[in-house]
């Protein structure tokens, strides 16, 4: 049994897998950025389906039913096991889609068919696979239809039924969701044969064999976190890590030594000077830096900043992390921004904003590290001392955070790794009365977003819109969207602009929205190519994301007024009558040129 080193590298992989789809009639789209827009339930894309979501659940999506891509990722609630093989925060996931068209026959011929042919796809070893399939419970049936789909393709015996903890995907609470099918690969040298479902399962957890593909039979719904039927329609929806297929086919046994990491870990090598570490130390807090600083700079090429909110925190846990461990390496003070550079050259002419960015990459890298490290070195004093004392309290994790510049999760890590504790709770409750962050750190944040679907939450969606062209009309054409976040209470909206907006022009805008919803105005979806909406004036940020063929929402009341015409993925109201009455409650600065409203409807 060969263990696979065909010698692809990741830009030929992530070629090959669009061109693949491309020719069974998939239309190929542009990643979405990091952060996703109108989606509060998540900070970051998790999966390729998330920017997909409306989509799943029904409305028509304007390149077709057939849609496939390589998707930026961000997941960081397993944060602290980046360092082993196959860990890392940022990722991208290749996926194909089917939007109520072909199902699970297709949808695993052509995983099938992509991993081992040799002329089209990857040419892995079929020897190597292994596949899982769902068991059934309460909310669905064995998947026995893909068990027999599997069987024309590999022997029965490596095809294992799992329960709904292994082979169930939803992105959420909240959302399309179904049973899936998992593809993984052996990657050790000797290579691992046949094998009962016990050892398979040892092997898992050993990490000698690593999932290369899941497909989602995405046909369910579910609400609150329960199950509660089927979708209209019956979706697939696939994800494969490209730096996980990169093992596979390099032949190599962890993520860092595939190409896309392979000069980044020669340029942390070569800053690393006397560090103090061990031999293990060395690879992990190696690893570390390389994922943090990766993650960090496709963060800050989709426009997130260091803040101590939201995105902005995660971004700052990152880059702190990096420092702390660049530290254990001996890496020089102010030199993880040259780390920048190494990574971009991997996505020349894949994600060219990163390069096209690097200025502000660097920029904010630099800055972030010199922050952090004016108060590092008597945070340290500061945490070793209260170490030693022999516990730390919430009260005095919330100094080291507002006056040393700790993350609470750097502070438990220290604690952690002396064996003692940090009163987690009484930390939240001094955070919250200083209200700083909500609960960052999780992607999940609550409930809402296009998943939701919700009255209010679509409601107050069509409302940003109206509110979006009104802040033009008042402002000027300069006034774009930065970011939104829509909960069923209120929406909060940032967007171009230099100065302090004056009330006075805020109750014009609202007063437009509210002639809008007065006047019951219709919201139409027409689907349109990018160019003549451009050329129409229709108003997006972010336009490089869309695909060609675009969903132009517009608000059009009965006397043929149009109130607001935008790129979108919806959902919206169909009318706007019984919106309720719009109310800006607060404006107020985010960061240089961007300016914030909160608004609801009552
Ligand atoms: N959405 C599926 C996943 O992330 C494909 O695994």
């Amino acid at each position: 049994m060969e263990k696979t080193s065909t010698g692809m590298d990741s830009r030929e992989i992530r070629q090959r897998f669009l061109t693949f789809f491309e020719k069974r009639g998939h239309a190929v789209l542009p990643s979405a950025p990091l952060v996703p827009e109108n989606d509060p339930s998540v900070l970051f894309n998790t999966a390729g389906m998330q920017p997909l979501v409306p989509y799943l659940m029904g409305t028509p999506h304007p390149s077709g039913k057939r849609l496939a891509n390589s998707q930026k990722c961000v997941r960081t609630q397993d944060i602290e096991e980046v360092g082993d093989k196959t860990h890392d925060t940022f990722f991208e996931m290749l996926g194909n889609w089917s939007l109520g068209d072909y199902f699970k026959e297709d949808a695993i011929k052509w995983s099938y068919e992509f991993l081992t042919s040799k002329e089209e796809g990857l040419g892995l070893d079929p020897a190597r696979l292994y596949v899982t399939v769902f068991e059934g419970n309460d909310d669905a049936p064995r998947d026995n239809e893909a068990f027999e789909i599997w069987k024309k393709y590999m022997p029965e015996h490596r095809i294992y039924f799992m329960p709904a903890k292994n082979n169930w995907w939803s992105p959420g609470d909240n959302g399309p969701c179904g049973p899936d099918t998992e593809m993984f690969y052996d990657i050790t040298s000797r290579g691992l044969g046949d094998m009962t479902k016990e050892e398979y399962l040892s092997a898992d957890d050993r990490q000698d064999v690593v999932e290369i593909w899941n497909d989602v039979f995405m046909e369910y719904e579910k609400k609150d976190g329960k199950v509660i039927g089927k979708l209209a329609m019956k979706n697939v929806d696939t994800g494969s890590g490209l730096e996980r297929i990169l093992m596979a086919i390099q032949g190599k046994d962890n993520v860092f030594d595939t190409d896309l990491f392979e000069p980044l870990m020669r340029k942390i090598k070569e800053l690393a000077k006397g560090g103090t570490a061990t031999t293990t130390d060395i690879v992990r807090a190696e690893r570390i830096v390389a994922d943090h600083v990766r993650t960090a700079v496709m963060m800050i090429a989709d426009g997130v900043r260091p803040s101590n909110t939201d995105q902005g925190y995660i971004l700052r846990r990152l880059l702190r992390r990096a420092v702390r461990y660049a530290d254990v390496l001996g890496v020089g003070h102010g030199t993880l921004s040259e780390l920048a550079p190494v990574i971009a050259e991997k996505y020349k002419g894949v994600y060219d904003n990163v390069t096209e960015k690097m200025g502000d990459i660097v920029r904010e890298i630099w800055e972030e590290e010199d922050k952090f490290r004016k108060t590092l070195e008597r945070g340290i004093k500061e945490i070793t001392r209260l170490i030693s004392a022999g516990s730390i309290s919430g009260v005095e994790a919330f100094t080291l955070f507002s006056t040393y510049g700790f993350p609470i999760e750097m502070t438990e890590e220290f604690a952690k790794e002396k064996g003692i504790s940090v009163d987690r709770a009484e930390f939240d409750i001094e955070f919250k009365k200083h209200q700083a962050l909500s609960r960052a750190g999780a992607e999940q944040k609550f409930k809402g977003g296009l998943a939701d679907g919700g009255e209010k939450t679509t409601a107050l969606h069509t409302a940003t819109h109206l509110m979006l062209a009104g802040l033009r009309k008042y402002l000027g054409d300069g006034v774009h969207q930065a970011g939104s976040n829509i909960t069923e209470e209120r929406t909060r909206f940032d967007f171009t602009y230099p100065q302090k907006v004056e009330r006075d022009v805020l109750d014009k805008v609202e007063a437009y929205v509210n002639e809008a919803i007065s006047k019951v105005c219709t919201v139409k979806i027409e689907q349109m190519k990018k160019e003549d909406a451009k050329a129409k004036g229709v108003e997006g940020s972010f336009w490089e994301k869309y695909p060609d063929v675009v969903n132009v929402y517009s608000v059009v009341s009965p006397d043929g007024t149009q109130y607001s015409a935008e790129l979108c993925g919806g959902p919206h109201v169909e009318q706007t009558g019984k919106m309720g009455k719009f109310k800006i409650v607060k404006e107020e600065a985010v960061a240089q040129g961007i300016r914030r409203v909160k608004a609801v409807l009552e």
